[in-house]
């Protein structure tokens, strides 16, 4: 169990979203401690990646609040959601498969100091630009493949590197969506491994379909079951929940 800190990272007040007459979110209401890590799990197509880009402002709320720290975050862009401290990952791998992992890492780390890239600029002379990127390398593990085009690492590489690019900038909320999908056993026993040292200290709000990782990995779990959180509460409680059983876990909870 992670430590909470004081003070609510996340909070969704009454959050719907509809595409057309389809109501995808309906009336969602979450609460994420600081320091949280808190799993939001449910079946394909509940609504879990759409409550993510609502979330990072990719989408906005048809209605309701969505907060960051107490204060209103839903109609901001998202790059001004990020600059407050929010990071996401994507659930399609997101990096530059003709950068470098360094380059990629590097690119996330500038655009979180604020430099802005200008051709006549050597950025690796950037001394603390080039610190934080070698860093990061070190926490994903990826130092020795630092010279190596994205695109040509191991699926679970690439993953790591994506992580990585999530947490580059500092932000002190960060969200992954499934970061462990198309992983072997071993693969995921490391990435959460990794997913637990990155974000020691930080609220973590995952979406993953592998219940071992949300078991052992989350303080809370919310249930989103067609755009309705139907459950909320610690692993102990979301285990012995009958409805949840029913709508979702069914035997592989037992
Ligand atoms: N931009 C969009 N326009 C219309 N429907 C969408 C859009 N994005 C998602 N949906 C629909 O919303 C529902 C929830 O999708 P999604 O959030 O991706 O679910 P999950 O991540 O839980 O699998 C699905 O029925 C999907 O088809
Ligand atoms: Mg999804």
């Amino acid at each position: 169990m992670s430590q909470f800190l004081k003070g609510t990272a996340i909070e969704l007040r009454g959050v719907e979203k509809t595409f057309g007459i389809t109501s995808v979110i309906r009336n969602v209401d979450l609460k994420v401690a600081q320091g949280e890590r808190h799993a939001l799990i449910g079946p394909n197509g509940a609504g879990k990646s759409t409550l993510f880009n609502l979330i990072s402002g990719y989408m906005k709320p048809s209605v309701g609040q969505i907060l960051l720290r107490d204060e209103t975050i839903s109609g901001l862009p998202p790059y001004q959601i990020n600059r407050r401290g929010l990071s996401r990952s994507f659930q399609v791998t997101n990096v530059f498969a003709n950068m470098t992992v360094w380059e990629n890492i590097r690119c996330a780390v500038l655009w979180a100091t604020g430099q802005r890239y200008a051709f006549w600029k050597n950025i690796d002379n950037l001394p603390e630009v080039r610190e934080r990127t070698a860093q990061i390398l070190v926490d994903i593990s990826l130092t020795a493949r630092r010279d190596v085009p994205a695109g040509l690492l191991t699926y679970a590489e690439q993953r790591a590197l994506e992580i990585g690019i999530t947490i580059a900038g500092g932000a002190d909320v960060i969200l992954l969506d499934e970061p462990t999908a198309g992983m072997s056993h071993a693969e995921t026993e490391r990435a959460v491994a990794l997913i637990r040292r990155l974000t020691e200290g930080r609220t973590l709000l995952i979406v993953e379909h592998d219940m071992s990782v949300v078991f052992g990995l989350a303080d809370r779990i919310s249930v989103l079951v067609y755009g309705q959180i139907i459950a909320s509460g610690t692993p102990e409680e979301i285990r012995g929940n009958k409805k949840v059983k029913e709508a979702y876990l069914g035997e592989e909870a037992a």
